[in-house]
């Protein structure tokens, strides 16, 4: 039985992986300043992962900028396991494109600041294993379709920028001394959530991703989809993405994660993708279907900062972790509408 350290574990993505790891028998230090997020989705992780896995699981509401909240988390975790951490998974950051450009220090400072306090803390104590969520959104305006790990990082925007900057400290990590195993890993478009319908995606206020405001159009939450540009040079002009089911993501974690374990040191940097990319008109018609209520849209201007065409080489994963998605965009539709249907205001209805 391994322990570890969730930092962010509250969030969407932290959240299912958390029940992932806990039904594979881990021992979970969950650290999250619940900024973005409630204990209330922990509290459900807890349930679903059945009778005994609320013991092997401790939240510690707190800071990762905060040394002594990274202590406490540390301390934590010795005390549940009975020994000090075997790895990290580095959940815990803000994500929002668009709030980066406007707020950049806060960016630098949590995603950045944060990591290398994380880091730092991790060297105090001898865990030198660390899963991190890097993001597509390195590659910028992609200079080739589907996007292999080797193509140009070039973000453009501070949020990219932040996640680029963490990736290069790992590196640097990596090669200061030996020992560290570290997997910087790149999501493509996460959505959906459990099957349950017991834990899903909740953002604070207006959604800025597609699936979340789908699924508040289909509930009522809003009115309309608007759809960001129709001229795109895609097969009907809308644009188009590598849609990732959470649970598949989650699965990539509990994978690369034994990896990590069972290999020597390394790192790894790896795209987490389907390889399959869906339209936003496709997306809104799976909803719908998925959902048997009208997703109204319209085509407005085109969103700045966009690329036509995301989609990711998933072969590295698949070639270094076993690991490769098997649920499609129905799934992501029909669990998403499960998660959005039952809690039609999130977690704090
Ligand atoms: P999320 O906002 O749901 O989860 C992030 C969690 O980190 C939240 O629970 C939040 O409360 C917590 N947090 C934020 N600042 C903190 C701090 N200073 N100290 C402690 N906890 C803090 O986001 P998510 O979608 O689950 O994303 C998880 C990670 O994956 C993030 O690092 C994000 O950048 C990355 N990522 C997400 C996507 C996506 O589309 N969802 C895509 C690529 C990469
Ligand atoms: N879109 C709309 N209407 C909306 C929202 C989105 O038409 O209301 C379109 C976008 O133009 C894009 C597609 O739906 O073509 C997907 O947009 P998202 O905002 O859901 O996702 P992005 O691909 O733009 O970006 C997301 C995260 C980034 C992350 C990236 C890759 O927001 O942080 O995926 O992982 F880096």
């Amino acid at each position: 039985m391994t322990n570890l350290l969730i930092t962010g574990g509250a969030g969407f993505i932290g959240s299912h992986t958390a029940l992932v790891l806990l039904e594979a028998g881990h021992r979970l230090v969950v650290l999250d300043s619940y900024a973005n997020s409630s204990p209330e989705a922990l509290r459900r992780v807890a349930e679903l992962a059945g009778p005994g896995a609320a013991a092997r699981l401790q939240l510690i509401e707190g800071d990762i900028r905060s040394e002594h909240d990274l202590e406490r988390a540390f301390a934590a975790c010795s005390a549940l396991g009975g020994k000090p951490a075997d790895a990290v998974i580095h959940f815990a950051g803000l994500k929002a494109v668009g709030e980066s450009v406007a707020e950049p220090l806060r960016y630098w400072d949590v995603n950045l600041s944060g990591s290398r306090q994380l880091v730092g803390a991790m060297q105090a104590h001898g865990c030198r294993t660390l899963v991190f969520s890097s993001s597509a959104t390195l590659y910028g305006y992609p200079e080739t379709v589907p996007i292999p790990e080797t193509a140009t990082i070039a973000p453009i925007n501070p949020y990219g920028h932040s996640k680029a900057a963490v990736e290069q400290l790992l590196a640097d990590m990596a090669a200061s001394e030996p020992g560290w195993r570290i997997a910087r890993l790149r999501y493509f478009n996460p959505v959906g959530a459990h099957p349950s319908g017991r834990i899903g995606e909740d953002p604070c206020g207006i959604p800025n991703n597609l699936f979340p405001f789908v699924s508040q159009v289909a509930v009522g939450r809003r009115e309309q989809l608007q759809i960001f540009g129709g001229d795109w040079p895609t097969p009907d002009g809308s644009g188009v993405r590598d849609y990732i089911h959470v649970m598949d993501l989650a699965e990539g974690h509990r994978a690369a994660l034994d990896v990590l374990l069972a290999e020597g040191p390394q790192l790894l940097t790896l795209n987490l993708g389907s390889g399959q990319g869906h339209s936003v008109l496709e997306v809104a018609a799976a909803f719908e279907a998925a959902s048997g209520r009208p997703v109204p849209l319209k085509i407005v201007e085109r969103r700045p900062g966009d690329a036509a065409i995301t989609v990711a080489d998933p072969s590295q994963a698949a070639q270094r972790l076993g690991w490769r998605t098997s649920r499609g965009l129905a799934d992501m539709c029909r669990d998403g509408w499960a998660w959005q249907s039952a809690n039609p205001d999130g977690y704090e209805a």
